[in-house]
């Protein structure tokens, strides 16, 4: 994203000489792909997160993709999920002709709300798939409860621990973690799956590769597959960037108390909703800093007034249920989920990004002080 120097940018990746060195060595390597750092990531990756398998995937929506058809989902099946996420949640179950039977939210976590959720569940359906939102863990032991295959999309919650001490992606339920530039880990673009299940490795194994098992000749295919491959070249810089992940989940943490200091005011006199604290042993893994505008302003003209201050912002996220798709494929309609839609309606991403300076965000809570009034 190109921007003004003196505009603050919505995200910045943390990439130093580490990742340099890291592509160079591949580059020299000439194994690009299919080479030794695949499973060296997945192994690290795994490793760091209490899992017992991990595969790296092209995307975390490749990786959604892969985890509900290792859950299961056929055509005509129902998943229950979250209408407040990024859309390739609810996607991932259509891919498979499934479809996704939204529940509303909690208000506090932003999360899939289990009772909405269990109120959801019909004999059709053949998973839950809840979504870790801007990194706060979603309630997986209240949802286990119903004893149906767990698809858990993390792509914003590395870094998250659920209140029992566990990762969140250590569970044991296929989860999906994304790392596209402005996550807490990037790759450019790419994914991984954290996995309990080695049956489940080894099909989502073959089936990113084309469908390949690993014993197979170069072209021979036993199963329909994909090309959901993660390169070396990836996989080298998520190393070194693996590397550097306690640091950069630090800053991110210590952005966002500075934020929540800065903004204090804002929220006691004018309403403006911040991200929930951590609660009850849960622990959130900072991606993004998303606030709720008092019910007067106006989102628009909030965001072009923000600009014109020098300031990045953006609405974050849309309610999926009313994506034009999603109406006219499902026949959705506004007031279905009213939680989610309040929220959706009000939501601006503020920028975020470890080496954003109290500064910059004195800056922006500043600008927001002066637009909202
Ligand atoms: C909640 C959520 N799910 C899924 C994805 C998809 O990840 P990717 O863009 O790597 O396919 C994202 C990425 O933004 C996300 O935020």
């Amino acid at each position: 994203m190109s921007v003004d120097a003196d505009v603050i940018p919505l995200a910045r990746p943390v990439l130093g000489e580490e990742e340099e060195r890291a592509v160079i060595e591949v580059l020299r390597s000439g194994q690009l792909s299919l080479g030794p750092r695949v499973p060296a990531f997945e192994s690290a990756f795994a490793q760091r997160l209490g899992a017992d398998h991990a595969c790296a995937v092209s995307s975390g929506t490749a990786g959604l993709h892969l985890a509900v058809r290792a859950a299961g989902v056929r055509d005509g099946d129902e998943v229950v999920t979250t209408p407040f996420s990024f859309v390739s949640s609810a996607n991932a179950p259509v891919f498979e002709r499934a479809r996704p039977v939204f529940a509303d939210i909690d208000p506090r976590t932003l999360n899939l709300d289990p009772a909405a959720a269990a109120a959801a569940v019909t004999e059709r359906t053949t998973a839950l798939l809840p979504v870790h939102i801007f990194g706060y863990p979603a309630d997986i032991p209240a949802l286990e409860r119903h004893g149906l295959p767990l698809v858990e999309d993390a792509c914003e919650a590395l870094g998250a621990v659920h209140a029992d001490g566990v990762a969140v992606g250590g569970r044991g339920h296929p989860a999906a973690f994304g790392f596209y530039a402005n996550k807490q880990l990037t790759t450019g673009e790419g994914g991984m799956l954290t996995l309990g299940s080695g049956e489940h490795k080894l099909a989502i194994d073959s089936e990113r590769n084309q469908g390949r098992a690993p014993d197979m000749g170069w072209l021979d295919h036993d199963r329909l597959g994909f090309n959901y491959r993660l390169s070396d070249i990836a996989c080298a810089i998520g190393l070194a960037q693996l590397d550097r992940l306690d640091a950069m989940l630090a800053d991110r943490a210590r952005v966002a108390g500075a934020y929540r200091e800065a903004l204090a005011g804002l929220a006691a006199e004018r309403g403006l909703g911040l991200p929930c604290e951590d609660a009850g042993g849960d622990r959130r893994g900072w991606f993004v800093f998303v606030v709720q505008l008092p019910h007067d302003a106006d989102r628009d003209g909030t965001i072009r007034a923000l600009r014109e201050l020098g300031v990045q912002s953006k609405p974050y996220l849309p309610a999926i249920h009313l994506m034009s798709f999603y109406r006219e494929r499902f026949g959705h309609r506004p007031g279905e989920f009213p939680v989610c839609e309040d929220i959706a309606a009000r939501s601006i991403a503020l920028p975020f990004f470890p080496a954003l300076s109290e500064g910059q965000i004195a800056r922006v809570a500043e600008a927001l002080g002066r637009v909202l009034g």
